[in-house]
């Protein structure tokens, strides 16, 4: 195995990225109703938390990252309710809720800490570990895209996921190697790409490696587009939604569904910022983070079937169905004493 410094493992689930201006851009009605689509260690939403007197649906995918936000969260009692689910399914969670309509969601996209360190995970080329790389503990891994996908398929998926240039090269090695039995570990696949494709800075390539084989295992970039379409849909009139996104795939369907609801008329575009180097000398992880954010102009949905924004009064009817709708799915429940959080 070739010589590439291990990551320090910091002991620290995840660091919010941009939070000062998250909570600028996001927060505008101090009773609102926020969701946090990638609710992570909950950075983001303890800030939004401490910014408003509203409530929190904070969504993420990975059981783990639920069980850590309901921890750093707690404090905040019946005011938070936290889901493990995708935040495509936004719409349905909500309507669970009876919450018709949200003042702001964020979606903070990509991996947290937690997750690129643990080598269990395998999402990081630095530490070996199991070919993984999945968010949520269902769908296919890593190891199956690695192993399966034709060459074909691995040239696309390196290229327009990744953006590497030897895309070609690298999927040529993978299926060579497979010939010879499974690849199954983060090492493994590290190898095979430095062999093939000599490089003077091996971090970026790998990078993009492994990046790509990422987005196609947890399909983040249909996520992306479903999530941006169903948050739109149930955002209230003059409703916020941010987006974090930390390379060009993502920030290119952002940009366009920002772009054509902006044609459209049925949003003002908030901006678009950037880490500031003070931020970036600190959390290295914030580079390449980019903010966009859209105010919503037209009305949103018939409010009469259940709370808005503006009515937090029918939050806590809200809950107690999505905590009885989820007692009764089979999955386990735990309250972080108000909040609903499915662990499974
Ligand atoms: C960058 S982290 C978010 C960190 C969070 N803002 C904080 O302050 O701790 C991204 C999180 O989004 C989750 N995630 C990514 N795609 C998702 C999706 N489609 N639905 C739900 N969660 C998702 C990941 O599991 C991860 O925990």
């Amino acid at each position: 195995m070739k010589d590439i410094r291990t990551l320090k493992v910091s002991g620290v689930f995840h660091v919010p990225v941009m939070l000062r201006e998250v909570l600028e851009v996001l927060v505008w009605r101090e009773e609102g109703v926020y969701v946090d689509g990638t609710v992570g260690g909950g950075g983001h939403a303890e800030g939004i938390l401490r910014r408003t007197r509203g409530r929190l649906v904070g969504i993420d995918r990975d059981p783990e990252a639920v069980a850590e936000a309901g921890r750093r969260l707690a404090a905040f009692g019946d005011r938070v309710t936290l889901i493990c689910a995708r935040f495509s399914e936004m719409g349905e969670i909500l309507q669970e809720l009876g919450i018709y309509e949200v003042d702001g969601i964020l979606l903070d996209l990509g991996v947290s800490w937690h997750q690129i360190e643990d080598p269990d995970r395998g999402f990081s080329y630095r530490q070996d570990g199991p070919l993984d790389m999945r968010m949520s503990p269902d769908g296919p891994t890593a190891e199956e895209v690695v192993n399966r996908y034709p060459e074909e398929a691995l040239v696309r998926l390196f290229r327009e996921y990744g953006g590497e240039r030897f895309a070609k090269r690298i999927a040529r090695g993978i299926c060579r190697a497979r010939g010879a039995g499974p690849i199954s570990s983060t090492g493994q696949l590290r190898d095979i790409v430095l062999s093939v494709v000599p490089n003077s800075i091996p971090h970026k390539m790998l990078s993009r490696v492994f990046q790509a084989i990422r987005i196609e295992v947890n399909d983040e970039l249909r996520e992306l587009e479903r999530g941006l379409e169903v948050g739109f849909s149930v955002l209230v009139r003059g409703g916020r939604l941010v987006a974090l996104s930390y390379h060009s795939s993502e920030d290119r369907i952002v940009k366009e569904a920002f772009r054509r609801w902006k044609e459209e008329g049925k949003v003002r575009l908030l901006g678009r910022f950037f880490p500031s180097q003070g931020e970036v000398a600190e959390n290295p992880r914030a580079r390449g983070a980019k903010l966009r954010a859209v105010e919503k102009l037209l009305g949103g949905r018939d409010v009469s079937k259940g709370i808005s924004g503006s009515d937090v009064g029918g939050w806590n009817r809200g809950a107690r169905l999505r905590r009885a709708a989820l007692g009764a799915g089979g999955g386990p429940v735990a309250d972080t004493g108000g909040g609903a959080l499915r662990a499974g």
